[in-house]
């Protein structure tokens, strides 16, 4: 079955923001490229073999919270609309829509994603799984179209797999203050953050033994050569996650092995790397308790509750407006 998808993304829309994005990233000092760049079709996928991975502790933790608590999430907000933010495969909100429908107060799903490739097979998966359940997947940016969701419905708001991570403090503020104002009483935020760890461990998770997440970090690489005519040649980069302990957060980098000059031909951009140059391609921030509640009370919104797996690798966190 195919499910008609809601778009705030057409193509014309993507380029033009990829355009920016990669113009202003690449004549930038350091380099850098947003995150989101990673999810073509390829690279959702590289994403999805990367939440299977034994390095990759966090979508095991987060199933195991959302197995013990998704009942009482169910509880707790009595929703009848699901809004997933990043929803990618929506692998772990099978156990949100599960206790939602077992409550019996869910009518709807929303999947909002980058990528119209992982929302359309999400979305036809979900409406054999779920026979009833209304499913209107919708393309975007959670970062410009928080606006154009659906307002309609008793809404949860779900935000998983600490993907709010990869959002830069201040950008993590504005994107809080946003969701927060199209919240109204009754409805709530379920919010999943990874928690500061051994930073030894953290590592591994970003630089695994198989070498997926380097496949995937070289991805965007694959991006801009297809979509912007570039030259990249990706294995002439290594890829690199570090630690920073001040920032709390995971760095993920490109490093070119050698002088050389890539093309970027759509932008008639000629862009020098050093020897040893890092691009940055992705931040991950990892989070603690008093963080989340400042962040989020400085959002308007009130956390009523905080699960953490046994390990206390990883939280989900419950807030009302
Ligand atoms: C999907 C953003 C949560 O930051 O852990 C996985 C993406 N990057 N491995 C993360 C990712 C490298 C992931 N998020």
């Amino acid at each position: 079955m195919t499910i008609p998808l809601v778009t705030h993304l057409g193509p014309d829309d993507t380029t033009a923001a990829l355009r920016a994005d990669a113009l202003a990233g690449l004549t930038s000092t350091p380099k850098t490229l947003p995150p989101r760049w990673f999810y073509d079709e390829l690279g959702s996928e590289l994403f999805d073999e990367i939440t299977r991975l034994p390095e990759y502790y966090l979508t095991r933790a987060e199933s195991s919270v959302l197995q013990t608590h998704a009942a009482g999430i169910a509880a707790a907000t009595s929703a009848d609309v699901l809004v997933e933010l990043g929803s990618g495969t929506s692998e772990k909100t099978r156990l949100l829509l599960t206790a939602l429908r077992e409550a019996g107060t869910l009518r709807r799903f929303v999947p909002f994603d980058v990528d119209p490739s992982v929302l359309r097979s999400a979305a036809a998966a979900l409406v054999e799984e779920y026979p009833g359940l209304a499913v209107e997947a919708v393309v975007g940016d959670f970062t410009r179209h928080l606006d154009e969701l659906p307002r309609d419905g008793r809404r949860l708001v779900a935000f998983l797999g600490s993907t709010i991570g990869n959002l830069a403090p201040a950008e993590r503020e504005a994107f809080l203050a946003v969701l927060a104002g199209t919240l109204v009483p009754g409805e709530a935020f379920l919010l999943g953050t990874d928690l500061v760890k051994d930073p030894a461990r953290l590592l591994r998770a970003y630089d695994d033994a198989a070498g997926v997440t380097a496949a995937f970090n070289r991805n965007v690489l694959a991006v801009l050569n297809r979509e912007l005519k570039a030259d990249f040649d990706l294995d002439a980069f290594d890829h690199v996650a570090l630690w920073d302990a001040s920032a709390e957060w995971i760095e993920m980098r490109l490093r070119s092995r050698t002088a050389q000059t890539v093309s970027v031909a759509a932008l008639d951009l000629e862009v020098r790397f050093a020897a040893g140059e890092e691009l940055r391609t992705e931040i991950s921030a990892k989070f603690r308790r008093a963080g989340v509640e400042r962040e989020l009370a400085a959002a308007g919104l009130t956390m009523t509750h905080w699960w953490t797996d046994a390990a206390g690798d990883f939280a989900l966190s419950l807030a009302v407006p």
